[in-house]
């Protein structure tokens, strides 16, 4: 191990050095919090240090590999969407990783993302949610219209296919998730469609609960990997959830 590895015991401290140097603009951190609030998305360039990206990129790459299972389902509480990819759920993650489950509680991480969202963003209350990774490659694949179950997402674009292929975000904010009638087509009828494209190394803060959204197929055999992680709010902490979606793609 180099002078310089980045760690599951260090990490803490570069994080908050990174968001304390990149951030110290009160006027742009507000403006990035109206975004957010106003689009229920923000892109985030700099959340994290390009070496603290790298070696997230590298550990997941290494539980993918190891840990990957396919699948290709729809779901009726969204609508029959489809969920067309590999996935690596939370327990080998937490059990095979240490610097993704170091990440996610981060206390300068937790701390930023409540300055964006104006509200606490706190530790997910169900384990399983926490972070997964998902790996598009084959021509369709999709993550179809959906919902999150809890209300803050910060996804970490570990590969993306050139925007000609597929992959891009698509978002609808301010709409709420009934999973006994989730009306999807009528939301995307009388909504606008806001759609984002993302490049390797990316980062994004999706407000998950009221936003529906999608990646757009892959028109090509090319490859797209996320490591989604998720964070609660005061109202999940208080409310009944559910977890049928989830339960559905990863063990
Ligand atoms: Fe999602």
């Amino acid at each position: 191990m180099t002078e310089n590895a980045i760690t599951a015991a260090n990490v803490e401290e570069l994080i908050a050095k990174n968001i304390s140097e990149r951030f110290s603009n009160d006027h742009e951190v507000l403006k990035l919090s109206q975004h957010f609030r106003r689009e229920g998305y923000v892109k985030l360039p700099g959340l994290v240090s390009e070496e603290i990206f790298a070696a997230v990129a590298d550990e997941t790459h290494r539980l993918i590999d190891a840990h990957q299972k396919r699948i290709d389902i729809r779901l009726k509480e969204t609508g029959d969407s489809p969920r067309y990819m590999s996935t690596v759920g939370q327990k080998a993650i937490a059990t095979d990783g240490s610097l993704i489950p170091a990440v996610y509680e981060s206390p300068a991480l937790k701390g930023f993302l409540s300055r964006l969202a104006k509200e606490e963003v706190l530790d997910c209350p169900w384990d399983e949610e926490k972070y997964i990774i998902t790996r598009q490659h084959q021509k369709g694949d999709t993550h179809g219209w959906h919902w999150g179950d809890f209300g803050f997402t910060v996804i970490w674009l570990i590969e993306a296919p050139s925007l000609e292929f597929g992959g891009m975000l698509q978002a609808i904010p301010h709409t709420d998730w009934n999973k006994d009638d989730p009306r999807v087509e009528e939301y995307l009828q009388e909504h606008p469609i806001r759609s984002y494209g993302h490049a390797k190394g990316d980062l994004y803060f999706l407000r998950s609960d009221t936003t529906l959204h999608r990646t757009v197929p892959l028109n090509a055999d090319k490859t797209r990997i996320i490591l989604n992680t998720c964070w609660a709010s005061n109202a999940d902490l208080s409310k009944t959830a559910t977890h049928e979606t989830m339960n559905a793609m990863f063990d």
